[in-house]
């Protein structure tokens, strides 16, 4: 849950310091509530009613699911604590679209979500609906001083849906990579090669840096407390890595080179069969990999994408070199010498997902939103193709399992010899 202080602050504040034209805080709010919820909408409108009920496996949810749940989210933190007489739209909603929030109540099992058929698709739309009527209603009906309180969790509110919306798109990709006909979410969907100007190691002399969120600007509770980090000396590459470095690790026997591996990571390798990327599939001979568009042949300058950290781990000591830890990638990133930091694929660090100096998760139900999950994951820094376009920032802090492997997930390496 982020900083309840900063996210009113982008809400809020910059009604203040505009101009009499800004428009009122009602109504930026509502805008922004509006872009969102609209949003996911578009991302969910190429899926037809058969294609939002499945869930391939217990990590990935329904598209129908993600449309509820986010909803879910503004009904059960928005409207019924702070619209007076809100009634719920359905009651048996909070149980089957609650995701992990103990302190919110009990909840349907997380790998039986795609066993709802019902509600249906249409039913969700409606659900959407109404609960959009009643926030927009809320901004309406609320004076300034309401509206400065809630536009924090209004905020919350969006960026979860944000998150939503990624996860969205990775699911329903590896849904459709279980399908034998593989079918396209957008024809015209491709990954953007990777750039590869520059020089292709940036220097980080030791120094002491700033590491974490600091100013009023939105963000999650894990990216504070600011503090200091001793970093380098070490460099770092500029570029990601590239299926056609990927092909080489491959053809050296990266796969089965238990050498090369850490013990968990090669169990993980025999037990799931890996030879390849996740979503790669062997046709005629040649690689290609199932994505957002389809089939499509492996792209060597594209960067690789859907390993698991095991996989980044095992490509690192094969080349001889290291992952990088997120504080030496937000060095990087922050002097502006990393290419791709955002925007293509999420990038694994060696660094434990584990609290900054003196966190603190907040008290209540959104306590729960980052700080429960800060033990035996790793983090991932940047942001991938299918992260909003404004959903990213220098210290945001992803986090998965080491084995999981169906986001959008690359590397850059680190190099500390001289
Ligand atoms: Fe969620």
């Amino acid at each position: 849950m982020p900083n309840m202080s900063s996210a009113a602050a982008t809400v809020v504040d910059s009604a203040a310091s505009a101009d009499t034209a800004a428009p009122a805080p009602a109504d930026r709010l509502a805008a922004a509530y509006r872009a969102v919820r609209d949003e996911t909408e578009r991302r969910a409108a190429p899926l037809g009613p058969e294609d939002q009920v499945v869930q391939s496996m217990p990590d990935a949810s329904p598209a129908k699911w993600h449309r509820a749940h986010t909803t879910w989210f503004f009904e059960q933190f928005l409207l019924g604590p702070h619209k007076p007489g809100y009634q719920v739209f359905h009651p048996d909603y909070a149980f089957l679209f609650n995701s992990y929030y103990v302190s919110a109540g009990p909840r349907h099992t997380r790998a039986a979500r795609g066993l709802l058929t019902r509600p249906g698709a249409d039913d969700v739309t409606a659900y959407r609906r109404a609960v959009d009527e009643a926030m927009l209603g809320l901004f309406a009906e609320a004076d300034d001083a309401t509206l400065a309180r809630l536009a924090p969790l209004v905020e919350v509110g969006l960026n979860h849906e944000q998150q939503h919306q990624e996860l969205l798109l990775t699911d329903i990709l590896h849904a459709f990579a279980q399908n034998p006909i593989p079918p396209a979410y957008d024809p015209a969907w491709t990954l953007s090669a990777a750039d590869r100007s520059g020089d292709g190691w940036v220097d980080l002399p030791e120094g002491i840096h700033a590491i974490g969120h600091t100013g009023d600007s939105f963000h999650f509770d894990n990216e504070k407390p600011a503090h200091r980090a001793l970093v380098g000396p070490v460099k770092l590459a500029r570029h990601l890595v590239t299926n056609a470095e990927w092909l080489q690790f491959m053809a050296d026997g990266g796969y089965r080179t238990p050498t090369l591996w850490l013990m968990d990571g090669f169990a993980s390798c025999e037990r799931e069969g890996w030879e390849a990327p996740g979503h790669w599939r062997q046709v005629d001979g040649e690689w290609t990999i199932m994505t957002l568009g389809g089939l499509q042949r492996i792209d060597p300058d594209a960067p690789v994408c859907h390993i698991s950290y095991y996989e980044a781990d095992a490509f690192a000591r094969w080349a001889g070199r290291h992952l990088p830890t997120e504080m030496e990638w937000e060095v990087a990133a922050r002097a502006g010498q990393l290419n791709d930091a955002f925007g293509l694929v999420w990038q694994w660090t060696r660094s434990a997902y584990a609290p900054y100096p003196g966190y603190r998760a907040i008290e209540g139900a959104l306590g729960e939103y980052n700080g429960k999950f800060m033990v035996n994951q790793l983090v991932l820094r940047g942001s991938s193709c299918v992260t909003p376009a404004d959903h990213s920032r220098i210290t945001y802090r992803n986090f998965f399992y080491p084995h999981h492997r169906w986001q959008f997930t690359g590397l850059r390496l680190a190099d500390y010899d001289s």
